[in-house]
C-alpha cells in the first residue's frame, strides 16, 4: 500500500511531528536518551523556535523511551504561581496515556461528584451538570506530592519533563525549594528541565546557592546543521515529484540563521507554491518570507507602537539596520540614526532588552541584535531596504557564529 502523504510536510503548527518529517536530530536524540538510560536528570536550553520542545516529544516518540518508561510532558509557559502549576500538572497528568489507570479513574469520578454537590447541582432527577470528561479536568485534583509518589512507584520508571521551567522564578512561592525535595525523592524518575532564558536557567543549575545547584546534566541544544537541513528538504521535496536546489536552501538557512521555525515556516509556503512536478528557485522563496512578512504585519505595528518613545524606535530601527549592531553611542552612529545622546541610547537599549519588550539582546560587551529576524527583515521591508539585507546573508551568519562563540579575554597570573 502506498503512504499517504501529508497535504504539507512541513509541520509548524505543532511539537508533535510524524518521525519521517522531522529533520535529523539523531546525535540529540541518542544522546538525550542515554542520559535518562544512565539516570541523570537534564536541563536542555536553546534559543526561543529552535526545536527544543519537539525534540522532546521526538524522544518521547522513540520506542526505547515510549515501551519502557511513563512520560509526562508539562509545560508550564503562562503559569503565575504554585496553583497554577498544580492545575497545569494536574491537566498533564490527567491527559497521559497512563491515566487510564483505573485507580486515577476511580479518584477523578469521586473528585468530580464532590465539586457537583459543592456547586449544588444535585437534584431529585440526578446530577445536572453535564459530564466532565477525564480530559476536561483543570482543577487540581491531586497534590503534587500525589502525582509524583505516583509516577515514582509506577510499574514503569517515570521521566517528568517541565517545560519553559524558568517559569517557577517568577511565582511569588519559593517553587525551586518546593521541587527539589520531590525531585530528589523520587527514586524511580528523571527530570528534563526545558528553556530558552539561558541566563536564568544558569543562574538555577549553576549556582552554588540555587536549590537545583549541580541536579542536572546541562544540555545545549544549537541549530540544525547547514547539510542536515538542506538534506532534509531536498528529501521532502522529491517525495512529492518536487525540486529544490542546494544553494536556495542555503539562502533560506543563512538568512535566518538556522532558526527552525522561520525556516519551516518559509519552506512550507514555498513548497504549497511548486506545482508537482516544478521546482522552488530563489524566487519562489523570496516570494514566501514576503508573505511571511506581511502576514505580520499588524503585529509587528502594534509591537512599535508600544514602545515610548521616539529614541527607542530609533534605537530599534539602527540594531534591525546594522543587524550585528555595535559602535551604537558613537557619534557616526547616533548622527545616522538620529539618536540624541549616549545615556538616552543606552536607556532605550536597557527597555528594548528587558523582560517586558524583550526585543533585542545584548549579545556581546556593546553588541545587540534583535531576538526575532523577521521583525528585522519586516523593518527592512518597511524601510525600503530589504533587498540590501538580502545581499549577503552568509557574512552576517558566520559574524553571529563567531560572536557566539566568543569568550571575554582570559587574563594570565603574574609570573613571580
Ligand atoms: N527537527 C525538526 N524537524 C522539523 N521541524 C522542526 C524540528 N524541530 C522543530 N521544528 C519545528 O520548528 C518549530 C519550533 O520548534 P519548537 O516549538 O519545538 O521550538 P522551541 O525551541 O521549543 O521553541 P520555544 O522557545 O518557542 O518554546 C515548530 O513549529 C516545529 O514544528
Ligand atoms: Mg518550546
Amino acid at each position: 500500500m502506498s503512504e499517504i502523504l501529508p497535504v504539507n510536510p512541513f509541520f509548524t503548527d505543532t511539537t508533535v511531528i510524524p518521525d519521517e518529517y522531522f529533520c535529523d536530530r539523531k546525535q540529540e536524540t541518542s544522546a538525550i536518551i542515554s542520559e535518562i538510560v544512565n539516570g541523570r536528570n537534564l536541563v536542555l536550553k536553546a534559543p526561543r523556535r529552535i526545536g527544543k520542545s519537539s525534540l522532546i516529544k521526538h524522544v518521547f516518540n522513540q520506542a526505547e523511551i515510549n515501551d519502557n518508561y511513563h512520560t509526562l510532558y508539562v509545560d508550564i509557559y503562562g503559569t503565575k504561581n504554585a496553583s497554577d502549576f498544580k492545575a497545569e500538572l494536574n491537566r498533564c497528568f490527567l491527559n497521559a496515556p497512563f491515566a487510564r489507570d483505573s485507580k486515577i479513574r476511580k479518584r477523578v469520578e469521586s473528585y468530580i461528584k464532590s465539586i457537583q454537590i459543592d456547586l449544588g447541582s444535585y437534584s431529585e432527577s440526578g446530577f445536572s451538570l453535564p459530564k466532565i470528561g477525564l480530559g476536561n479536568i483543570h482543577a487540581a485534583v491531586f497534590s503534587i506530592d500525589e502525582i509524583f509518589d505516583w509516577i515514582d512507584k509506577a510499574e514503569k520508571p517515570g521521566i517528568v519533563v517541565f517545560d519553559e521551567f524558568q517559569q517557577i522564578q517568577d511565582y511569588p512561592e519559593k517553587m525551586a525549594g518546593i521541587l527539589r525535595s520531590y525531585i530528589q525523592q523520587s527514586r524511580n524518575t528523571k527530570f528534563i528541565f526545558c528553556g530558552s532564558s539561558r541566563h536564568m536557567l544558569n543562574s538555577m543549575f549553576s549556582n552554588y546557592n540555587q536549590p537545583f545547584y549541580n541536579s542536572a546534566s546541562s544540555f545545549d541544544l544549537d541549530i540544525i546543521s547547514l547539510d542536515a537541513y538542506t538534506e532534509f528538504v531536498r528529501e521532502v521535496f522529491g517525495k512529492y515529484g518536487k525540486i529544490i536546489d542546494s544553494e536556495t536552501i542555503e539562502f533560506v538557512y543563512y538568512l535566518f540563521s538556522g532558526n527552525t521555525y522561520l525556516m519551516q515556516e518559509v519552506m512550507k509556503t514555498a513548497f504549497s507554491q511548486t506545482p508537482s512536478p516544478g521546482k522552488a528557485d530563489e524566487n519562489t522563496l523570496r516570494r514566501s518570507i514576503l508573505s511571511m512578512i506581511e502576514k505580520k504585519d499588524a503585529d509587528y505595528r502594534d509591537l512599535i507602537n508600544r514602545l515610548n518613545s521616539k529614541k527607542e524606535r530609533n534605537t530599534l530601527y539602527c540594531i534591525a539596520g546594522e543587524g550585528i549592531a555595535t559602535g551604537l553611542t558613537s557619534s557616526a552612529m547616533m548622527k545616522r540614526y538620529d539618536l540624541d545622546n549616549a545615556s538616552s541610547v543606552q536607556n532605550a537599549l536597557e527597555n528594548l532588552c528587558s523582560e517586558k519588550f524583550n526585543i533585542a539582546v545584548k549579545v556581546a560587551k556593546g553588541v545587540y541584535m534583535l531576538q526575532d529576524r523577521l521583525f528585522e527583515l519586516w523593518i527592512a521591508y518597511r524601510g525600503g531596504y530589504l533587498q540590501y539585507k538580502m545581499e549577503s546573508p552568509k557574512a552576517r551568519f558566520e559574524k553571529e557564529r563567531a560572536l557566539a562563540k566568543s569568550l571575554p579575554e582570559i587574563i594570565p597570573p603574574r609570573k613571580s
